[in-house]
């Protein structure tokens, strides 16, 4: 992979989450990574930024708490059924990333997977609960039957990394 400057990137956020999903990866405490195909990019407090939502239940929740880094790693097609192998199991009692035999390294305590169309390394700088009262009722009713309500995380943009 080649790393690449902010401003080179060409993608839509709306496609890169919803139809291509990303793996989040932590690797300070555990290597772990769960897929995720709700979050966007763009700019905040003048930051380039990454904004993804974690259910608390997530091992990759309790995890994300303690590590300072994470990246999203966004795959091709392909690569669903490991996707969907690390949507589905929780790595809290297990080493899933192991089981599944997917390619990694570990760099200054990021996690990069190495089979990645696109990853992008950032730090966190704000984590929020999202507030049962200020989501709409129908979404509410929808999504959250069970309260579990979504952390939001905000991560700066420190690296952009393209196959
Ligand atoms: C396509 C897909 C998208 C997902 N998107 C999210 C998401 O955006 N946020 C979230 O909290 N869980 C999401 N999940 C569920 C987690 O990936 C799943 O619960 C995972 O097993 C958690 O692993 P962990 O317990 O090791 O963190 C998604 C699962 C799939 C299959």
């Amino acid at each position: 992979m080649k790393q690449i400057h902010l401003s080179e990137l060409n993608v839509s956020s709306f496609s890169l989450f919803n139809y291509q999903w990303c793996l989040i990866g932590v690797a300070k405490h555990k290597v772990n990574a769960m897929t995720a195909s709700w979050g966007s990019i763009g700019t905040l407090w003048n930051r380039p930024i990454a904004t993804i939502y974690v259910r608390p239940t997530r091992y990759t929740h309790e995890l994300l708490e303690k590590d300072d880094h994470f990246t999203l790693s966004f795959f091709s097609q392909q690569h669903r059924p490991v996707l969907n192998y690390l949507g589905s199991i929780s790595g809290r009692d297990r080493d899933k990333i192991k089981e599944c035999g997917i390619p990694y390294h570990i760099e200054n305590g990021a996690l990069y997977f190495e089979q990645a169309d696109l990853i992008i390394k950032c730090k966190k700088i704000m984590v929020q609960p999202l507030d049962g009262k200020n989501i709409e009722d129908d979404i509410k009713r929808k999504m959250y039957p069970n309260g579990d309500i979504h952390t939001m995380i905000i991560g700066e943009v420190e690296e952009v990394w393209i196959k």
